[in-house]
């Protein structure tokens, strides 16, 4: 899942990148989990959402970010995003070759779910774009032979989320009419595959009764990331490193929403890759 690394220093950045804002949930995890490592997160908030985009337009988003993160000389990128990972991680990796480790939010979570013996029956929800490449149900299929895989694309559910409805009368009824279709009614699991949805986790954990062993990309990542950067020896002890967060669109609602996704203050920048 990672690349090999030959040119990257312990002391420099992990770059993070999502279509917008809802990667800042795996970005909180690492700050939890590596508070000495610096990060610098992009949120391409001009083309949000990915799911809605094809792949061709992913993937040269995908590169122009990850160019824009090699300039910053991050030493590891993180694909933030389900719908980038499932559509564009090969690409991205291609391109960045041997400058970076580039991690997907994809294997770290297809190898957990598929180490648990008891997981027999594997939910799996996420934009359309995940769900298009079912790249989940061929990954976890070829983890686990037997293992079976019902995929549900909730599109509603990012947009929702990004507008600040969650917790709310609204957001349970939207979550309800998604997870009560037949598909779904069968598993004994959840993936979460989409980097929005840690925020409805107690929603859909209430739904279940917490009954569902449900799992999401952010902490199973960032420990993903702590392994590497031991293996590689790339771990830094940098004391209260100054993140960075850029935007490719700024508006006041998208620096509003940042509260909800990540734990600390922070603020965004724009930075015009575009041009
Ligand atoms: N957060 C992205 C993901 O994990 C989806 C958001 C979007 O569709 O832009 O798939």
């Amino acid at each position: 899942m990672a690349n090999s690394n030959n040119t990257s220093k312990a002391s420099n950045p992990i770059g993070i990148f999502d279509s917008g804002i809802g990667g800042l949930t795996v970005a909180t995890a690492i700050k939890d989990l590596l508070p000495n490592e610096k990060l610098i997160y992009f949120g391409d908030t001009a083309h949000l959402p990915y799911g809605e985009k094809s792949a061709d337009a992913i993937k040269y988003y995908g590169i122009r970010i990850s160019q824009f993160l090699l300039e910053q000389h991050c030493k590891l990128i993180v694909i933030a995003c389900n719908t980038a990972s499932a559509q564009a991680y090969e690409t991205i990796k291609d391109f960045v070759g041997n400058k970076a480790i580039v991690v997907n939010v994809i294997d770290p979570v297809v190898e957990e779910v598929a180490r648990h013996a008891q997981n027999k029956h594997v939910g799996v929800i996420a934009t359309k774009g995940t769900i298009r490449s079912d790249i989940y149900a061929r990954k976890l299929k070829a983890a686990r032979k037997g293992l079976e895989v019902s995929s549900l694309a909730t599109p509603l559910l990012v947009s929702m989320i990004e507008e600040g409805f969650f917790n709310n009368k609204i957001s349970r009824a939207v979550i309800h009419s998604y997870l009560e279709k037949p598909k779904l009614k069968k598993i004994d699991s959840l993936i979460l595959a989409c980097t929005h949805f840690p925020l409805i986790k107690p929603e859909i954990e209430e739904y279940y009764n917490h009954r569902m062993r449900i799992v999401d990309s952010a902490g199973v990542v960032a420990k993903e990331i702590a392994a590497i950067l031991k293996k590689k020896h790339l771990e830094t002890r940098l004391k209260n490193p100054k993140h960075r967060f850029y935007v490719s669109d700024y508006t006041d609602s998208f620096e509003k929403s940042t509260r909800f996704f990540f734990k600390g203050k922070l603020k965004l920048e724009k930075a015009d890759i575009w041009k």
